[in-house]
């Protein structure tokens, strides 16, 4: 996905332990207090998963046979519901619906046969989340902690045409390398996102402590009370953290051509509790004087809304905000869909990363003095 750097950067800031990064996932290892911190304050996970068993599976015996081999007990009972997420790359068995299938009668039939009861399955609303991993034949299964993505972080319940996910908003802004003190500029903030996530990570706003509904382990039989202790320390822990800094946030500006986008940025910004300078602007109009750090998408896809005239001023907009040779004092992130707005900056990148917005294919270029993560 091409933010795997930024989450494991993450993760080592929060001091879990053998951190290491790979395509399309990081690992770590830890208790399941270490899982639930983890939950809590990762701005830019997706997901986060237990490890439960990984083994070939080049059939669908040899699946079956894999989801047999664990001891469901320990993780589910008669009493809680479970469904299961599956996904197949480059193996034999491709049909993830069918294989869910297959997970799930695995794991009846073992509840069946050791219990004479069975878990019911919650497709909407499990209390236990498995997830399969099918890759070249080899299958891992994971207990999804959180229970739900954690992308959505309950702020955003209007938006204004195609907004960033969360996670990966969040994982922009720590790419671009802010210092959480300098100006913050997305001067074409669409629905907030990228300044909603910057001021909440510098007002040290930790995820959880937005979470309205609760946390997949909340709801498993293995949740009692030295659980629920360690997740209220946690929750105390961050509130803290969050008081300490929440008064001295840096200027932190959304601009946007369109009244709705600012109008519906106003209103996401207030559900999340951040303060945000707020202006309708075209980016010809030019940003105040200063060293900002400024993170922008701008629209992609669509080949009729870059005109010329939005090319041109794109990119006079970065070289004038990065380039020192154009007086520009601070540094620019460009997340780009199309090639024809990169093209456009006269300026080389100095960090050129693949990330994907969803199916998207994007290039997140990095202009100017600070060093991007
Ligand atoms: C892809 S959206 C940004 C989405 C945003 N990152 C989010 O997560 O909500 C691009 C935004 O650029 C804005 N825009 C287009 N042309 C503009 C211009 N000339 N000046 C300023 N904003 C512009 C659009 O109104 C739109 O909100």
């Amino acid at each position: 996905m091409g933010t795997e750097p930024a989450l494991r950067d993450e993760l080592r800031e929060l001091r879990l332990r053998s951190v290491r990064a790979d395509r399309g996932g990081v690992h770590f290892e830890g208790s399941l207090t270490d899982g639930m911190r983890a939950c809590f304050h990762s701005r830019v996970a997706q997901r986060i998963l237990l490890e439960l068993a990984a083994f070939d599976a080049p059939n669908e015996a040899a699946l079956y046979e894999g989801v047999r081999s664990v001891t469901w007990a320990e993780h589910l009972s008669t009493k809680t519901s479970f469904a299961v997420r599956a996904s197949s790359k480059k193996s034999a068995l491709t049909h993830t619906q069918f294989l869910a299938q297959l997970v799930k009668d695995a794991v009846v039939d073992q509840f069946r046969e050791e219990q004479g009861q069975r878990p019911d399955v919650s497709r909407d609303d499990p209390d236990v989340l498995l997830s399969l991993h099918l890759a070249q034949n080899q299958a891992t299964l994971y207990l999804d902690l959180a229970g739900d993505a954690l992308f959505a972080r309950g702020y955003r319940t209007r938006h204004d045409g195609a907004p960033l996910k969360e996670t990966l908003a969040a994982a922009l802004v720590r790419m671009s390398g802010w210092d959480q003190q300098s100006p913050f500029i997305d001067p074409m903030c669409g629905s907030g996102t990228v300044v909603i996530e910057a001021a909440l990570l510098a007002s040290a706003v930790a995820p959880g402590l937005m979470k309205k509904q609760k946390f997949g382990f909340q709801r498993w039989a293995s949740f009692g009370a030295s659980e629920a202790a360690a997740l209220q320390s946690i929750r105390e822990r961050a509130s803290e953290a969050h008081e300490k800094k929440k008064g001295a946030l840096p200027r932190i500006v959304g601009r946007d051509v369109a009244a709705s986008a600012i109008e519906v940025t106003r209103e996401n910004a207030g559900r999340a509790g951040v303060t945000l300078e707020l202006v309708q602007a075209d980016i010809a109009v030019a940003i105040p004087e200063g060293a900002w750090t400024m993170v922008v998408n701008p629209p992609y896809g669509d080949r009729m809304s870059l005109t010329p005239k939005l090319l041109s001023s794109f990119g006079a907009m970065v070289e004038r905000n990065s380039n020192p040779k154009k007086g520009g004092e601070g540094s620019s992130s460009v997340l780009c869909g199309t090639p024809e707005l990169l093209e456009a900056i006269p300026s080389r990148p100095s960090k050129l990363v693949r990330i994907m917005n969803g199916d998207i294919e994007c290039r997140f270029a990095s202009y100017g003095e600070r060093k991007p993560a």
